[in-house]
């Protein structure tokens, strides 16, 4: 939500930055700016839309060259996406450039305090009280690092600020608190984004910085401090993922390349957790045996995709280990005074590992005393660093902002999870772990299978395009599978999509049925639990008698539903605590290309922003 991207060094830095706008365009594109340090001030460009939107107005109107700048994608939070409210946002000398993600939640209190002053602020942003205080400040103390100390100490809210000052040149300034910024350690440059994405060609050497930082980067030098000014040890740490896995690599979208990533992802998710006999070695989850053992309730925060993989790791934790567990939005979580103690297992599901809702709900918990493990994708983000401990997701970094191959691997996760749990507990026996440890071992080959056969799911959703509706219905795990089948279409098709609980039809829900209307049905395997497959059946036939368009996603083999299917996806049969690996996938691939056929633009859909930073 929001990117931002600073640079000092050898190189322009107008292109370095532009280019880590690129990368970090995901976060936020409501409109982009860039401000440079060049002949001893400041020159600055922004335009509302689009990063082309801010190329075109360089291209026509080429800023000078310089060795220190800043930019910033923006996601709108005060003030609508007008070239006025783009940042980078300047004093009234246009001495100071300050760009910024985050809300500052006292900016009318400071900007009344600014106005009286005498300070005329233009923009109707939170932002621009930033700039000015800043520049009175470093006309004072005239070190911008201090300067900055001195106004974060003044800011309530959350926020991630880099300012540079024509009086000071060669230097970037940061400062964070509950939003990301990561510096990039380069050699004789540095680096600082909201992601490594954003300089990953350049350094993959990289320092996360902690709650209430402020870091001074000079060409060779990075210097960090708390806001009291109290020098902090910093921890160099080495990016594992190089500049091509953030490329789209011959694909048309990220989300089709991430797409297509899946059966690699949840490999890697399993890579080096299962040792030579087949168990389970979870070691990096660092909540000691016993207090797993003591735990008498686990419960699961996220938000949107993350909390459809915690709705369905329910069923597994539930099942396999026998502890009770509940599964909650964590906007809605801290807001209720959930009962938590020593006793409770928090897991918090977070592909960013920066969103605001889910590391409210984990600090919540931990002042509450319980245990909070997290599974995130996103090395060194907040969310793990917070946690007691962490078990990361190895999708690798996902762009589009649909969630793809992370909601797979943050499935493999918590079944992981639930195993480690039910092996630690003696709540299953070795044989039986090992037994559902070799089926997730095979799931990546499932996975692959299906993405081999998506050709007629991508026929039908070209042939769907055109409708207002879509409903989805599943039981058991395919409910979730279902919510999530219905996200991916609002979010990317900006159509009228449910999920429902197939049993809550005949409550509600059935009234929607009409001639033609598409309804997507995961069914249950028709194995083991066959209850489940009848009822899943019946409904079938029930929404068919009344016009309804079936999309039948079934397992191979699944003759039964044949008779009632308009349409037939059919997947490999796995387990079915396991299904939803494979079942999910289809459901991608229909909205990815049914929001294509419409001209969406998938990896950016409107309104949207990877990584929601604010609450
Ligand atoms: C939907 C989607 C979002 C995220 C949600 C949580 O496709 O991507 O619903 O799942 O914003 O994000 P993370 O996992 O980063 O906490």
């Amino acid at each position: 939500m929001c990117g931002i991207v600073g640079y000092v060094g050898p190189q322009s830095a107008l292109d370095v930055v532009t280019a880590g706008l690129k990368r970090l365009e995901y976060r936020g594109y409501d409109s982009a700016g860039v401000a440079v340090l060049a002949d001893g001030g400041l020159a600055t460009a922004k335009r509302a839309g689009k990063l082309v939107n801010l190329e075109k107005e360089l291209a026509a109107r080429p800023l000078p060259t310089g060795a220190t700048g800043i930019g910033h994608t923006r996601w709108a939070t005060h003030g609508g996406p007008t070239d006025a409210n783009a940042h980078p946002h300047l004093d009234n000398a246009g001495r100071v450039a300050v760009v910024h993600n985050g809300i500052i939640e006292n900016f009318a209190e400071l900007r009344a305090e600014l106005a009286g002053r005498g300070h005329d602020l233009a923009s109707e942003t939170d932002t621009e009280v930033v700039a000015h205080l800043l520049a009175e400040e470093f006309s004072s103390c005239a070190d911008l690092a201090e300067a900055m100390r001195l106004v974060c100490k003044r800011l309530l809210g959350a926020f991630t600020l880099v300012a540079v000052h024509a009086d000071a040149p060669d230097v970037v300034v940061g400062a964070r608190r509950d939003s990301p910024l990561v510096v990039g350690v380069g050699e004789g440059e540095s680096f600082l984004a909201s992601d490594v994405a954003a300089f990953i060609e350049h350094t993959r050497s990289a320092i996360e910085l902690g709650q209430d930082q402020v870091v001074e980067l000079r060409r060779d030098q990075v210097t960090v401090t708390g806001f009291d000014g109290a020098p902090t040890d910093v921890r160099t740490y080495h990016v594992d993922w190089d500049a091509s896995a953030a490329e789209k690599g011959g694909y048309p979208s990220f989300m089709l390349k991430e797409i297509a990533e899946q059966p690699r992802a949840v490999a890697d998710t399993l890579l080096g957790r299962i040792d030579g006999s087949g168990a389970l070695s979870l070691d990096e989850v660092r909540i000691p045996p016993e207090a797993l053992r003591e735990a008498d309730k686990v419960v699961i925060v996220a938000c949107g995709t993350a909390f459809h993989a915690g709705l369905i790791a329910k069923y597994a934790i539930e099942h396999w280990t026998r502890i009770p567990c509940e599964v909650e939005l964590a906007s809605e979580f801290r807001h209720r005074d959930p009962i938590l103690d020593p006793q409770t297992l928090v897991i918090a599901v977070s592909q960013s590992g920066e969103t605001m809702d889910t590391l409210m709900a984990l600090r919540h918990a931990r002042e509450q005393g319980a245990r909070v493990l997290a599974i995130c994708n996103t090395n060194g983000s907040t969310i793990p660093r917070e946690s007691d401990a962490v078990l990361y997701t190895h999708a690798g970094p996902e762009v589009a902002v649909a969630s793809t191959k992370a909601f797979l691997t943050q499935l493999v996760a918590c079944y992981l999870v639930a195993l480690y749990l039910a092996q630690v507990r003696g709540a299953k026996d070795a044989d039986e772990i090992r037994a559902v440890v070799r089926d997730l071992s095979a799931i990546s080959r499932s996975v692959e299978r299906v993405l081999e056969t998506m050709e007629p799911v991508r026929e039908l959703a070209r042939a769907l395009a055109h409708k207002d509706t879509v409903l989805f219905l599943g039981r058991h795990v395919g409910y979730p599978v279902a919510l999530e089948g219905a996200l991916k279409l609002k979010e990317l098709a900006y159509m009228h999509a449910e999920g429902f609980a197939a049993g809550e039809l005949k409550h509600g829900p059935i009234a929607l049925v009409e001639d033609d209307l598409p309804v997507v049905v995961v069914v249950p395997s028709p194995r083991g639990r066959s209850v489940l497959h009848d009822k899943m059946v019946s409904s079938i036939q029930e929404i068919r008698a009344r016009g309804a368009r079936t999309v039948v996603i079934a397992e191979e083999g699944d003759d039964e539903v044949v008779p009632y299917a308009d349409h037939l996806i059919l997947v490999p049969a796995v387990p079915t605590l396991l299904q939803p690996l494979v079942t999910t996938v289809p459901l991608q691939v229909f909205a990815c290309e049914l929001a294509t056929t419409r001209g969406n633009e998938v990896d950016q859909p409107r309104n949207l922003a990877k990584s929601v930073t604010v609450e």
